[in-house]
């Protein structure tokens, strides 16, 4: 009859509907391991400060070791009746072990218990991911270093601006993911700290050690001193740290979201700047030709779907009183979908970027191949090197905004005779400035525009290369 811990005080059992609706084994079970290590740190702090006797913890250790081989060969039976993960591991602990299987929830609550279960667990997700990040930007990188004198047309408003290395494109993104990789880490501080002893919101009257639990979950800083959340009502209801690395997840989604943009429009046939493997992309039922961008028009789409976890989340604290409420069980489903997303499409863009090791040739395969001579041509639409020759005038001697004014009626000219810069007869140039000398040529290229760039940051190859050592020695 007793199938729920708190059922001496009912009248009635709750209702099918009701047990459904507050129920969230059926999602929160993935933290089981996370709960059986808070468990054991537990146990093992309540017997070394003599609040269980040390054959207690020894039983709690044998049934928690059974449970998990139950758990992971899959045969452990997950109970709706016992509503969350916590409750029916302990329900099965008092199964095998009986009474000390009881004591376990000694100066504990499922409160500061499923705070503690969800930072552990995303820790672990979370050094997880910045491994992820790593592969992505090694992958991005192996790209960039190939393509370091690849000319492609550098956009602005999509519109051809100046000529960039293809490598130093590559190397935008591999800004985006370090930073990505840094918050994580950043966050991670946050989100490595114990609630465990605050148990239902106000601490507890027996004489815990939760800096011991804490060094036995690893809960630490850099310094190896236990971190343990320092007041009992904001350790069981504060869920910034799940807020924090959504919001970190979500950013780096956006910056997926663009790469995914600027990939689907190379490889279009307007373009046709790159392709990338046929695993990556689908064929149409219909149209025969057709090879479509599925991969990242699919990262582009969960872009907005992390977006909307964020929003849930954030939306999930507002107006909570303190301390725990039940609202916060909401936080797993967008919580797990956010982290699975996330790592799924950092998975799946390494290899499709950087390619996969073939296991029987050890090559790497796939990735995406970029066609230098179409990036080459677009590059040469548009007037790419105007400002090179802007530039040009200034060392002559011109102020810049007049430099620029001159450029314009060059252009102007150029397109009007449907040529290039470069392909205008030096007398022609020379008549909208008579400083203009044969080596005007020479910065009229897109080598020469590329070359000239060469400051931190700039396009240059040079720059880009010290650039592609100085990244490949941090992921190193
Ligand atoms: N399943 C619950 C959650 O995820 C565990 C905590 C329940 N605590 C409580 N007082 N009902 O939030």
């Amino acid at each position: 009859k007793k199938s729920q811990a708190w059922s001496a005080l009912f009248s009635e059992p709750m209702s099918d509907l009701v047990k459904r609706y507050t129920s969230s084994v059926f999602f929160d079970q993935r933290l089981w391991q996370a709960d059986i290590a808070g468990s054991l740190a537990h146990a093992d702090m309540l017997a070394a400060q003599g609040i269980i006797q040390a054959q207690d913890l020894a039983a709690i250790e044998q049934g928690m070791a059974q449970i998990t081989n139950e758990i992971a060969s899959g045969v452990f039976e997950w109970k709706l009746d016992l509503e969350d993960v916590h409750l029916n591991i302990e329900a099965r602990l008092t199964q095998l072990v009986g009474d000390a299987g009881k004591r376990l929830h000694t100066g504990r609550s499922r409160n500061d218990q499923v705070a503690t279960d969800v930072r552990l667990w995303l820790r672990g997700e979370m050094d997880l991911i910045t491994g992820l990040l790593t592969d992505l930007q090694k992958s991005l990188l192996e790209v960039a270093e190939k393509h370091v004198e690849v000319i492609l047309p550098g956009f602005t408003h999509l519109q051809v601006a100046q000529p960039i290395s293809f490598g130093h494109h590559m190397l935008a993104y591999v800004e985006m993911f370090s930073r990505d990789a840094e918050r994580m880490r950043e966050v991670r501080q946050r989100v490595n700290r114990l609630p465990l002893g605050a148990a239902a919101l106000a601490g507890t009257s027996y004489p815990l050690d939760r800096e011991r639990v804490a060094k036995t979950l690893a809960m630490v800083n850099d310094a190896g001193e236990p971190q343990v959340c320092q007041n009992s009502l904001d350790a069981v209801s504060d869920r910034d740290f799940a807020i924090e690395f959504t919001a970190a997840a979500a950013l780096c989604m956006v910056h997926i979201s663009r790469l995914s943009e600027e990939l689907i429009i190379w490889m279009s046939q307007n373009f046709g700047f790159i392709k990338i493997a046929d695993r990556f992309t689908t064929g149409s039922s219909i149209m025969p030709q057709k090879k479509n961008p599925d991969v990242p028009e699919l990262a582009r789409g969960k872009t907005g779907r992390v977006v909307g976890h964020l929003m849930g989340l954030i939306t999930l604290m507002k107006g909570q009183p303190l301390a725990y409420n039940k609202d916060n069980q909401e936080d797993k489903e967008p919580l797990f979908d956010t982290v699975d997303t996330l790592k799924d499409t950092l998975r799946i863009f390494s290899e499709m970027i950087g390619g996969q090791i073939n296991t029987d040739t050890g090559q790497k395969e796939g990735g995406i191949t970029v066609n230098a001579e179409a990036m080459e041509r677009a590059a040469l639409k548009g007037y790419a090197t105007a400002t090179d020759l802007a530039d040009y005038l200034v060392k002559k001697g011109l102020p810049f905004r007049d430099a620029h004014e001159t450029v314009a009626h060059a252009v102007k000219a150029a397109i009007s005779h449907q040529v290039d810069l470069s392909e205008l007869p030096l007398a022609v140039l020379q008549e909208f400035n008579p400083n203009i000398e044969k080596d005007v040529f020479d910065v009229l290229s897109l080598r020469g525009s590329l070359n000239a760039r060469d400051i931190l940051g700039g396009t240059a190859p040079r720059q880009v290369r010290l650039q592609i050592a100085q990244h490949g020695q941090r992921l190193a």
